[in-house]
C-alpha cells in the first residue's frame, strides 16, 4: 500500500505540460499506475492525473460509480480505467455546465463548461491502442483529468466566478452537485 502526496494548486508541476510516456509497458509505469489508483481511492476521488502526484507523465486513472453515471451512459458506471497518452477529439459543439471539484484544490467547487461528446484515443499499459466515445459525466471526468496533463486546473475554466467557492459555503443544492467530479 503506497499513498502518494497530492500536489495542490500553486505547485508548479500542476502548471506544466506532462510528457508522453515512451513505453507504456515499462515497469515504472505499472508501479506508478498502481500507486495512483491507491492514492485516488484513499482520497475518495473520481480521477487522478500523474502530475497531481508529482509525476510529469501523460497518465490518467478514473472510475465512474454507477450512481454518478448520466442517462447518456444508460446509468452504467465506468470501471477503473487507465489512460496512457490520451488524446481527446470533440465530436460536436454540444456543451454543458457542471460543478467540479479537484483533489488539488481541496474543499472547493465551481461550475465548468465541458463538451458532452468526445472521442478518446489512448494506450493501455500493455501498449494496445484503444479508441472509444464518452458522453456526459464520463466525458467531463476525462476532460478534467486530461486538462491536468496540459497544466490546466478547472478554476481557470470557470466562466461565472461568483459560483466558485468552498463546498461548505456553497448552497445545499450546489454542494450536492459539487460531488459531481472530484479529481
Ligand atoms: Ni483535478
Amino acid at each position: 500500500m503506497a499513498i502518494l502526496k497530492i500536489a495542490r494548486m500553486g505547485h508548479p508541476i500542476l502548471r506544466a505540460r506532462a510528457v508522453e510516456v515512451p513505453d507504456p509497458t515499462a515497469p515504472d509505469v505499472a508501479r506508478l499506475v498502481s500507486t495512483m489508483v491507491e492514492t485516488m481511492e484513499d482520497a475518495d476521488g473520481t480521477g487522478l492525473a500523474a502530475p497531481q502526484v508529482h509525476m510529469p507523465w501523460r497518465i490518467v486513472v478514473y472510475k465512474v460509480e454507477d450512481d454518478r453515471a448520466d442517462e447518456e451512459e444508460e446509468g452504467e458506471g465506468v470501471p477503473l480505467t487507465v489512460l496512457v497518452n490520451p488524446v481527446i477529439e470533440f465530436l460536436d459543439e454540444e456543451t454543458s455546465i457542471g460543478f467540479e471539484a479537484c483533489l488539488s484544490v481541496p474543499g472547493m467547487a465551481g461550475p465548468v463548461r465541458r463538451h458532452e461528446n468526445i472521442r478518446v484515443t489512448y494506450q493501455t499499459i500493455e501498449n494496445e491502442e484503444i479508441t472509444f466515445d464518452a458522453h456526459g459525466f464520463h466525458a467531463r471526468v476525462i476532460q478534467h483529468e486530461c486538462d491536468h496533463l496540459d497544466g490546466i486546473l478547472y478554476p481557470s475554466r470557470i466562466e461565472d466566478m461568483s459560483q466558485f467557492g468552498f463546498v461548505e459555503e456553497l448552497g445545499r443544492a450546489q454542494a450536492g452537485a459539487a460531488d459531481d467530479e472530484d479529481g
